[in-house]
């Protein structure tokens, strides 16, 4: 069983499960931009990560373009975000990246990633900032969430929720 792991990281969270992954599986490991569809018939399992930007999978159309080759294949999917695993979100992640087909034919995973404002190009800051804006002015009419304050931390200092523990189950799934 050949496998090969392919990441989009923007700060770093995904290529570090992306990098567990690939070691606890023996298997080859590639950044987006290094992979290409002609290599996916070389792999019987295509473990794919990418971070999660308002609920959608970074690079995530390089699976769904590529999906009647991959259908034959066992296809592995993760997402890191920052925020903690709840079904309902992971569900909504699912369903809004892939057709009900594709759920079919693959399994999801959400691994907690972490936020790095440092890390960010100058486009996600800007977002972020307008996103501690609109907590702020949502915290002068109630009490912030417990993840809306987690969020405005994590906007002054970067946190890191990776832990090695978080690929156990995408790793024994893919042993399988
Ligand atoms: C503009 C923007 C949107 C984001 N949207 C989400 C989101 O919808 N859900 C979530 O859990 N995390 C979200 N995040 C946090 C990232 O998913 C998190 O930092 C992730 O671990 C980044 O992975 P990467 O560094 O490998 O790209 C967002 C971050 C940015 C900058």
């Amino acid at each position: 069983m050949k496998s090969a792991v392919i990441y989009s990281s923007k700060t770093g969270f995904t290529q570090k499960y992306a990098e567990w992954i690939s070691q606890e599986l023996g298997a080859d490991l590639f950044p987006m931009d290094k992979f290409d569809r002609s290599m996916i018939d070389n792999y019987d399992t295509i473990i794919y990560g990418g971070g999660l930007y308002a609920a959608g999978i970074n690079g995530i159309r390089f699976i769904k373009i590529n999906f009647s080759r991959l259908r034959s294949k066992k296809l592995i999917i993760f997402a890191s975000g920052s925020t903690p695993w709840r079904e309902n979100a992971v569900n909504k992640v699912k369903n809004k990246n892939f057709t009900p087909e594709e759920q079919a034919h693959l399994k999801f995973f959400y691994l907690r990633g972490g936020l790095n404002m440092t890390k960010m190009g100058m486009f996600d800051r800007f977002l972020m900032k307008l996103l501690r804006a609109s907590i702020l002015s949502k915290g002068k009419k109630r009490e912030l969430t417990p993840d809306e304050k987690g969020m405005l931390a994590a906007m002054d200092n970067p946190v890191d929720f990776t832990s090695k523990d978080n690929i156990k189950d995408l790793v024994a799934y893919a042993r399988e």
